[in-house]
């Protein structure tokens, strides 16, 4: 099959930021470089002088754009598209006054199927190609969200939200229900194409301790699913939880006890763990999704990145949007907005960490480090072509920066890049 070729600047990393003292220089960018897909992979990576395209195939050229792989958004909700930025409540009574009564309407296929056209539009629209996504809990809400994936070929987890309590009737699981739907959705959409399911219990307040043991034994007899939670997000959360479950150590061992940590755990939030938590986040693998405009947003607080990172227990971070109480799909903006939760504790978040989180760590937290979140040999193309300044202001002040960890860093802080071009991975029909 032919090859097809894209030229321009191509981003990837010599190393993890996070374990330099010089996080920036972890960043390469080969200028003037060309890469080439074939089946839906790189098949070729160098620079461009090298590069030999067979006659008559295609070679796209953007000169001065920014390649970098499809960015990832680790922790979002879907159905909440359609109130993001909705007025004045903390978590507990946000999720009563607007989450409910919104994801109620999800049991229409029809309107899944719109809501989540559009929302994946949208996250391609931002440079998004892979996200860890949760539905609601409607089996119609899963099934919709898949449809839409697999139609845009587009590599992405989604999971039913598993509840059995402390929500609005029409939105809980009957006894045993919950994980019944979810073994039969896991038969259907894990594994078909590029799609892959999350157990997803919403968090520990809404499932009952039975629920939340059959959801562990459910992610254990499935091996490759991911599984999704909030965890430690709000003060007034924690409270709850700890009155709910008098007779574990933290909220975490919440989780642990029931089976759900491990590699492939991801936990929205933990902008409030203890020590204790971020040491077993580090020994079980389990991943924290990052999301700086929601905990702003909600007044959640504010999450202690480089504690997470910290060098001699490092937990596997990646970003996350958290729509709709988080405020932008752009993954720029959520990368500007973490630089500055890390500066209202007096860090730094340098541009090489933010693209990390962005890529690298979303990929680790959903166990596809060997396929996406790079550009190198065999990796999924999933790839975005970026015109850093769309416009004269933003060129202004684009062409003030002397280097690559420069414009990188105002692309995050300005969130005026757009894609030129987002290209999917497509295999060739019938090859792996
Ligand atoms: N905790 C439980 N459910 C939710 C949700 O939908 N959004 C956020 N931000 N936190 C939650
Ligand atoms: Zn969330």
């Amino acid at each position: 099959m032919a090859k097809r070729w894209l030229r321009g600047n191509i981003l990837d990393f010599s190393g993890d930021p996070f374990l330099s003292d010089r996080p920036d220089d972890c960043l390469t960018v080969l200028e003037d470089g060309m890469l080439a897909i074939e089946d839906g992979l790189i098949a070729w990576l160098g620079p461009a002088a090298e590069a030999r395209p067979a006659p008559g195939e295609e070679v796209a050229h953007h000169p001065g754009a920014l390649i970098t792989p499809g960015l990832i958004d680790a922790h979002v909700h879907y159905p909440q598209s359609q109130m993001i930025g909705a007025f004045g409540e903390q978590l507990l009574e946000w999720l009563e006054t607007y989450t409910f009564p919104t994801e109620a309407k999800f049991r229409d296929a029809a309107h899944s199927r719109r809501v989540a056209g559009l929302f994946l539009d949208e996250l391609l629209r931002n440079g998004v190609t892979t996200a860890c996504v949760y539905a609601t809990s409607s089996v119609e809400s899963v099934d919709a969200f898949f449809a839409e994936a697999e139609s845009r070929g587009l590599r992405m987890a989604a999971g039913k939200v598993l509840m059995d309590r402390n929500a609005p009737a029409e939105l809980l699981d009957g006894p045993g229900m919950g994980i019944e739907e979810s073994r039969a959705l896991i038969a259907r959409w894990h594994g078909r194409g590029r799609l892959l399911y999350a157990v997803t219990p919403r968090f520990a307040p809404t499932s009952s301790p039975a629920q939340l043991k059959a959801a562990g034994r459910l992610w254990a007899e499935h091996p490759g699913t991911l599984m999704q939670t909030h965890l430690s997000e709000n003060l007034a959360e924690i409270d709850w939880v700890r009155s709910l479950f008098p007779d574990r150590a933290d909220y975490l061992d919440v989780y642990h006890q029931a089976g759900l940590t491990g590699r492939g755990a991801i936990f929205g939030h933990g902008v409030h763990l203890s020590e204790a938590e971020f040491c077993r986040c580090h020994q079980t693998g389990s991943a924290l999704a990052h999301c700086p405009t929601s905990n702003l947003f909600l007044g959640s607080g504010l999450f202690p990145l480089h504690e997470a990172k910290r060098r001699d227990r490092p937990v596997c971070v990646a970003l996350g949007s958290d729509i709709g109480a988080g405020t932008s799909l752009s993954p720029l903006r959520t990368m500007g907005e973490a630089y500055k939760v890390a500066a209202l504790q007096g860090r730094r978040l340098p541009a090489a960490q933010a693209w990390w989180l962005a890529t690298r760590g979303g990929a680790e937290a959903m166990g596809l480090e060997d396929r996406i979140g790079r550009i190198a040999l065999g990796y999924e193309a999933d790839l975005v072509v970026w015109d850093l300044a769309p416009n004269p202001f933003a060129r202004q002040r684009m062409e003030a920066a002397r280097n690559w960890p420069e414009r990188l860093f105002v692309a995050m802080t300005q969130g005026e890049a757009r894609p030129l071009e987002v290209l999917i991975s497509r295999p060739a029909p019938g090859s792996a």
